[in-house]
């Protein structure tokens, strides 16, 4: 019987000896909405798994990896400050997480009896022997897609985007919206070099992208906050509150999602800017991976209502 067996109606099926996990990895872990979202998804599925938050140091992302798959989990989702270093360490990574340089979903696969990889959910409890570690990404494409919804935008072409940060997070932003063919990308970050080096990077892969280091004189049509400021009560913002005023970008977007609404978004909001927090991105990563496991389209207003609950709370 494979793992992702349905199980009775009804709420989450008794844990017993079929049960399987998956989780997320991160430092810190625990304000994570992720359980949250995936356990519901899991439970409208009728999958007899359970979605937990693993606490796990960096030094440790390797034991821990090795250690899910060893118990074969499911798949991992991986949070701060996993994403960069788990290209590393995974057995495999897909194009896509090649390419962003950062993994967020690890879907443990075996082969089936044609020799090709499957994933662990759908292949036959019985006939698993060989198993690998899957990195993929679903960060990129959950920001565009959260874009297009948040903005009613469906059309990204041309655009002007400033992004603030230059980490992991801005790194798949600002790749993903290259495909979106976005006009300019403007970056500005607190260590120069690091925003040198993504530029350098985006246009090793875009060379006709214009990327340009710095604050934009005119408007932009889009700004996005892929630094960490605004977890934090009193965190500085993100960006300079005299350009913000003034230049009025048509949208600020933050990849945070707690608190709903930042210090960032408040001033873009009362700066007349339209205005999105980071709760659609987490919904369509942990969507893209949970049907990467399961095969199954994903219960999508299932998990949006879990994860807005979780994050009233
Ligand atoms: P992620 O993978 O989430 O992007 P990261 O790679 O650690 O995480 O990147 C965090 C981003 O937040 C970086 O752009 C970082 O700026 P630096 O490159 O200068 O470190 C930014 N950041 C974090 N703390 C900051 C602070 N106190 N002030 C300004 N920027 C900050």
């Amino acid at each position: 019987m494979p793992y992702n067996q349905h199980v009775s109606d009804g709420a989450h099926a008794p844990i017993n000896a079929d049960t399987r996990l998956c989780g997320v990895f991160g430092h810190p872990i625990r304000h994570s909405a992720s359980p949250a979202m995936q356990n519901a998804g899991i439970a409208a599925l009728k999958l007899n798994w359970r979605y937990l938050a693993f606490e796990v140091h960096p030094d440790n992302l390797r034991a821990g990896i090795e250690g899910a798959k060893a118990m074969r989990f499911i798949g991992l989702n991986l949070t701060v400050p996993h994403k960069l270093l788990a290209l590393e360490i995974v057995d495999a990574a897909d194009a896509r997480a090649r390419l962003w340089g950062a993994v967020n979903t690890v879907v443990f696969e075996t082969r089936d009896s044609a020799g090709a990889w499957v994933p662990l959910a759908r292949a036959g409890v019985d006939a698993i022997q060989e198993v690998r570690s899957h990195g993929f990404n679903t960060d990129g494409d959950a920001i565009v897609q959260s874009l297009k919804e948040d903005f009613k935008w469906p059309d990204m072409s041309g655009a002007s985007v400033l992004i603030l940060g230059a980490g992991g997070a801005a790194r798949s932003a600002a790749l993903r919206l290259a495909q979106e063919e976005v006009g300019q990308i403007y970056l500005v970050n607190r260590t120069g070099e690091r925003a040198r080096q993504l530029a350098a990077n985006i246009s090793e892969h875009f060379p006709h992208l214009t990327v340009i280091q710095g604050y934009p004189r005119d408007p932009v049509d889009l700004v996005i906050n892929a630094t960490s400021l605004g977890l934090k009560a009193g965190d500085p913002l993100p960006i300079e509150l005299a350009w913000l005023q003034t230049r009025r970008p048509a949208r600020v977007f933050d990849m945070i999602y707690r608190p709903k609404e930042t210090a960032l978004l408040r001033a873009a909001r009362n700066a007349g800017c339209r205005v999105a927090n980071g709760l659609g991105m987490l919904l369509y990563q942990g969507a893209e991976a949970l049907k990467l496991w399961s095969g199954a389209p994903p219960p999508v207003e299932i998990m949006r209502a879990a994860l807005q609950k979780n994050i009233r709370d």
